[in-house]
Order: C-alpha cells, then sequence, then structure tokens
C-alpha cells in the first residue's frame, strides 16, 4: 500500500534537505485539485480548485513549515517564533510539537479566528495577543529573533517558500503541464513568490513546457500592493489577510510581471459571495480569505477580462471550519422537531 509521504519525501530532489535531515511531517500536500464545475460554466474555462484546506492543520502554511522546522531542527533550535493572521501560528505549533520545540506566536489582539486560536491553544503553543495588527507582530517577531534564541518561522524564512512551491508542482502533476491562469489570495505575499518560483523551476527543469501568467487578489480594505503604499489600518472579513505591509511585497510584482499577470482587489462582498457559492454550489467549505482568488476571478469574468477555454487554478488557502462564524451568520436557524416521522416529513417539505 503506498501513503503520501509529505513534501519533502515526496520532491527531496527539488528541496534544500541535508541528506541526513531528520524530517519533520505530518504528511502534508497531496491536496486535491477538484474541477469547479459551476466556476467553469460561469467563466468560459476549465476551471480547478487546488484545495490547500485538506492539508493537516487546514491549511497551505504546512507546506512551509515541514521545511523551516525540519531546517531549525537541523540547526539545533529549541524554540521558534511567528507573527500570524492565525494559520501560521496553528502549523507552527503543531509542527513544533512534532520536533518537541517551544512554539511562540505573536497575534493580532481580537483578530483571529477562534478555530485557529484553538490550535494554537491546544498543541501548547505560547500565544502573545498584540495591541497592533499583524505588520507590528511580525516587526516584534523579527526583532526577537534577532536578539534572543528563537527562530523566525514566518514565510520571510526561504525555507518556508521553498516548501510551498511544491504546491505548483502537485498541479503540474497532476494536469501534465503548467495551466494558463493560476489564481490565488495575497496577504504577506509569501505563497504567490513560492508559487511562481515552482511554476519557473518546472518548467527549466522539464515537467512543464510553460509557466502561468499569475493573479493575486488582496482585500480592498488591505490591498497596499495594488495602492502601491503601505496600509496603515488594513481592514477586511477576511482576517487571514488583514496586511498592510506584506514582507514579499516585491517578490509579488516580480511574479506580477514576469508571468504577465496581475494583483488586483476584491471587496469584502465579492469575498463573501464567492464563499458561499464554493460551499453551496461546489461543496468545497473554505476560509473567507481563501476565496478572494475564486472572487477575484468571477469579478474579472464578469468584466470580461477572461478569455474563454483557458485552464486556470484557483488556490483555496484554508479550511471553512477555520472561521465558522461566516457560515452560520445570516444562514436560517434550524427547526426543532419531536421524534416524529410525520412531523419531521412535513418539516422537510416531504409530505
Ligand atoms: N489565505 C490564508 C487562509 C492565509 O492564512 C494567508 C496568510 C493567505 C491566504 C495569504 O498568503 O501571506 O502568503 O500572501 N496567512 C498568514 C498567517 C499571514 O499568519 O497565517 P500570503
Amino acid at each position: 500500500t503506498h501513503q503520501w509521504r509529505g513534501i519533502i519525501e515526496e520532491y527531496r530532489d527539488r528541496l534544500p534537505v541535508e541528506a541526513g535531515a531528520e524530517v519533520v511531517t505530518l504528511r502534508e500536500g497531496g491536496t486535491p485539485l477538484v474541477p469547479a464545475q459551476v466556476v467553469s460554466k460561469l467563466t468560459g474555462c476549465e476551471v480547478h480548485l487546488k484545495v490547500e484546506g485538506a492539508n493537516p492543520t487546514g491549511s497551505f502554511k504546512d507546506r512551509g513549515m515541514t521545511m523551516a522546522i525540519t531546517r531549525a531542527k537541523g540547526e539545533g533550535a529549541q524554540a521558534v517564533i511567528c507573527a500570524s493572521t492565525g494559520n501560521t501560528s496553528a502549523s507552527a505549533a503543531a509542527y513544533a510539537v512534532r520536533a518537541g520545540m517551544v512554539c511562540a506566536v505573536l497575534v493580532p489582539q481580537g483578530k483571529i479566528a477562534l478555530g485557529k486560536m484553538g490550535q494554537a491553544l491546544v498543541h501548547g503553543a505560547r500565544i502573545l495577543q498584540v495591541d497592533g495588527n499583524f505588520d507590528d507582530c511580525l516587526t516584534l517577531a523579527r526583532s526577537l529573533a534577532d536578539n534572543y534564541p528563537v527562530s523566525l518561522v514566518n514565510s520571510v524564512n526561504p525555507a518556508r517558500i521553498e516548501g510551498q512551491k511544491t504546491a505548483a508542482f502537485e498541479i503540474v502533476d497532476a494536469l501534465g503541464d503548467a495551466p494558463d491562469l493560476h489564481v490565488l489570495p495575497v496577504g504577506n505575499a509569501g505563497n504567490i513568490t513560492a508559487y511562481w518560483k515552482g511554476y519557473k523551476e518546472y518548467a527549466a527543469e522539464g515537467p512543464a513546457t510553460r509557466t502561468p501568467r499569475m493573479w493575486g487578489f488582496q482585500a480592498s480594505g488591505s490591498a497596499p500592493i495594488v495602492r502601491g503604499e503601505v496600509v496603515k489600518e488594513p481592514h477586511t472579513v477576511a482576517t487571514a489577510i488583514r496586511i498592510g505591509n506584506p514582507a514579499s511585497w516585491q517578490f509579488a510584482l516580480d511574479a506580477r510581471d514576469e508571468s504577465g499577470g496581475d494583483i488586483d482587489e476584491v471587496t469584502d462582498r465579492q469575498i463573501l459571495r464567492a464563499y458561499r457559492l464554493l460551499a453551496a454550489q461546489e461543496g468545497v467549505f473554505v476560509e473567507p480569505a481563501s476565496a478572494a482568488s475564486v472572487a477575484g476571478l468571477l469579478k474579472a469574468a464578469e468584466e470580461g477580462r477572461v478569455d474563454r477555454g483557458q485552464r486556470i487554478v484557483c488556490t483555496v488557502t484554508g479550511n471553512g471550519l477555520k472561521d465558522p462564524d461566516w457560515a452560520v451568520q445570516g444562514a436560517p436557524q434550524p427547526v426543532t422537531v419531536p421524534v416524529d416521522a410525520a412531523a419531521a416529513a412535513h418539516q422537510l417539505g416531504l409530505a
């Protein structure tokens, strides 16, 4: 029997991992590439969803974290630290447990989804809520890593980008070549950097004959790259991408320009509409930030900016269970019935 071994073992020849390294893994990666039937119909294209919420801690961060924690372990680190809007902290906390390390996380107070906080807590991370936003948390984390014996595992750590590039490998391996267009949400801009690196490497080294155009979408209230300036007080319902000064800003511009792509914005309303469409019509439950990719594609299609017949991959970055408030809010309350088939049938409209 064969089980997926995790991204380091599956792509070892393409990753900077030392021969004898003790690999810290939860067998991340190998996530589903799901045909999106309704989004395909709406756009006139062949659209696939790369469902990263299927990773062990429920987001794409696990791909980078297996690399970052394996590297930190190899260097003898005993503690790791990250700033996070929630998913990085959940992932770092889990992989630190596997490695027998202490994990410290800095999160913006009151601005991370409950599920993510629960993950960091249950994995035993030391959590500090910072009276500031994500960008403040990252500044603080960098300063602590510079001055104290603790290793930084945010995506400014190059090992993270190396791990996350494997999602592009998996897509090419599944489709037989790169898609025409790749769409994803942009927050700190590490992931768009990673995908672009992965696609370029696969095109240069054989498995792919070409690279896709890269389209990134920020939330309108947190769109520094679109505006061309830092957003001091970013806001959006998509708390995962509530970031005003992305660390990988220049790399995101490079990915856009080298690929002939675009970085654009979507409103919270467009994000939530795509969030509901994915759940109600594709059967894929993602967190709001993840829906920014599909929201952006649908917006561009409505504006006539998507040529028909293209092969498109949208990354949906995190699991809907992380932030279920949005699923419950505004939905009709379930009806209570007695243990009675006739009453239940009546309520269900069966009789
Ligand atoms: N989608 C989700 C669900 C995320 O958690 C993030 C980033 C992004 C998209 C954006 O990716 O930062 O590489 O451009 N979350 C980080 C965190 C910031 O702390 O969990 P990016």
